[in-house]
């Protein structure tokens, strides 16, 4: 449909931008909040936004913090695609994430030839992959904004220009305008910017960014950057914060937390770190990922079993369970360690939950190597395992390795493998049926509004009879009945 409203161009006085961050944000949320007035009084409604949201955590929490922004420039939060500004926040990880984009892009292409308003925007992992830029800059012009992972703190910036870009000027506005914005990589942590608050009770906190292990299947570190810590300071007046804002539960957040402060000025340990958490008042439940094997010190360990607050639960991705594949991978760790880790763990915290990441049909994967995966989730016994499909990643070693396994085997093999750790998890999961357990209330049940659902400290999932007035509060529940994945319970 040929575009009916016309838009006038927008043309706001320049005023020096301050070139200190956060200051130089805040300026440009104000000017954005300008901007999006005119829009709005010309539309003859308020702009609406929406972030939709692919991939781990820390994309999760990247994008709380991109609608805070959103939300302070005048835009209003939409649940549904066809909204004023539809964000985008990309993963990488493996293809089938990044094929997602695509097609829904498409779509989004719809809403906008019916919606002169409509900026399309789009960030995250992807976007730092240079072949995917020149393909939407050649396939995709419709697209108005693009950054990467790099740049997210000066989103308020981006922001405005692409508004400027867009709507500033005359004539076609797609196409002609894209804002482009990538940065290779970035040693720069800009704090204190607008963040939204999803959960009242619940916030996930970085505490590092990026990632320097480069496992050799694995295309974060070239999308996150070089490692570096947030300074414990920092993290822990956020967390004060947020206690004194009624959160019960932080989920410390980094790619491999156990090396959390290396790079400080002030070395910090993980460990460290855990204890100063812990200390907060009103912070009852402390939750963290991911641990690397490789990291996991025995210091950690012990705060965890001292600690009431640290929740019983640790994902410690296994990867393969096979020391020669392993050291491919560069995983730097064994069989034999990872199980003496488990064991450890164990010794210290005897009823302690842990899961874990596989991938299956890694290069050069035989049969003997994979038996070796699967002695060692027999062995261990994982309460659940996030099972994956080797997914070739361009730029990483693993992808210009010539043994690659079979499709067709690689498929046998993970059925095999995804039979016996759900087996083994429904197994796991009865060992609390009939107990009474702690359970953070996290929201109404969405099919049945007379349960609600909340979690166990080991990470688990309960429903159980009660309203919304229960959300956010810690009740004691009794676990009548394991369905496997989750369980029926009742408030005590
Ligand atoms: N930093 C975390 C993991 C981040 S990615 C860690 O080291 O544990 C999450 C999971 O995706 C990984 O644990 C791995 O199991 C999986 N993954 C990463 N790259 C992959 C690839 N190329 N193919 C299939 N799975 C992959
Ligand atoms: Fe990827 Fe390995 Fe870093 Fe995890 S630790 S993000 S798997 S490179
Ligand atoms: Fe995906 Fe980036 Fe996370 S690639 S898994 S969103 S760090």
């Amino acid at each position: 449909m040929h575009q009916m409203i016309h838009i006038t161009p927008i043309h706001l006085p320049a005023a020096p931008a301050p070139t200190e961050e956060p200051a130089r944000q805040y300026f440009y949320i104000r000017a954005a909040r300008e901007y999006i007035r005119q829009l709005s009084a010309q539309k003859g409604e308020p702009l609406t936004f929406h972030v939709a949201t692919f991939g781990c955590q820390m994309n999760a929490k990247d994008s709380e913090k991109l609608t805070g922004i959103l939300e302070e420039a005048g835009y209003q939060k939409s649940d549904s695609e066809n909204a004023d500004f539809v964000l985008y926040n990309t993963c990488t990880v493996r293809e089938n994430a990044n094929n997602k984009v695509y097609g829904r892009l498409g779509y989004l292409n719809g809403f906008q030839k019916k919606n002169p308003f409509m900026m399309i925007g789009l960030c995250g992992c992807m976007m730092q992959e240079p072949a995917v830029v020149d393909k939407i800059r050649q396939s995709y012009r419709f697209v108005n904004l693009i950054f990467g992972t790099h740049n997210i703190y000066k989103f308020a910036e981006l922001l405005y220009t692409a508004l400027e870009n867009t709507f500033g000027r005359d004539g076609d506005k797609n196409g002609s305008s894209m804002t482009v914005d990538i940065w290779q990589d970035t040693d720069k942590i800009v704090e204190d910017l607008p963040v939204e608050r999803k959960y009242t009770f619940k916030s996930g906190v970085n505490i590092m960014f990026g990632c320097n292990n480069f496992c050799s299947y694995c295309i974060v570190p070239y999308v996150r950057g070089r490692e570096r810590s947030r300074k414990p300071g920092d993290i822990l007046q956020e967390i004060k914060t947020l206690a004194a804002d009624g959160v019960k539960e932080v989920m410390l957040l980094g790619q491999n937390v156990n090396s959390y402060g290396k790079n400080l000025e002030e070395p910090c340990t993980f460990a460290q770190l855990l204890r100063d958490v812990a200390d907060i008042d009103g912070i009852e439940r402390i939750r963290f990922m991911t641990s690397h094997p490789k990291d996991l010190s025995d210091e950690l360990i012990a705060v965890m079993a001292q600690s009431e607050k640290i929740c019983r639960h640790l994902h410690l991705p296994l990867q393969s369970g096979s020391t020669r594949l392993l050291k491919i991978m560069n995983r730097r760790y064994t069989k034999e360690q990872y199980l003496h880790l488990v064991e450890k763990m164990r010794a210290a915290i005897p009823d302690i939950a842990i899961t874990t990441d596989i991938i299956v049909g890694f290069p050069g994967e035989t049969e003997e190597d994979f038996n070796e995966t699967m002695d060692v989730v027999c062995r261990v016994g994982f309460d659940s395992a996030f099972t994956f499909l080797y997914s070739k990643r361009t730029g990483t070693p693993a992808a210009a390795m010539e043994n690659q396994v079979p499709e067709e085997t690689v498929k046998a093999r993970f059925d095999r493998l995804l039979y016996k750790v759900q087996e083994i998890a429904a197994k796991k999961a009865m060992r609390y049926e009939g107990t009474v357990q702690k359970v953070l209330i996290e929201h109404v049940n969405e099919r049945d509004e007379s349960l609600v659902t909340g979690r166990l400290d080991n990470n688990s999932i309960v429903h159980l009879p009660g309203n919304a007035g229960m959300i956010g509060t810690i009740a004691d529940v009794y676990l009548k009945e394991c369905k496997g994945f989750y369980y029926i319970g009742e408030a005590r």
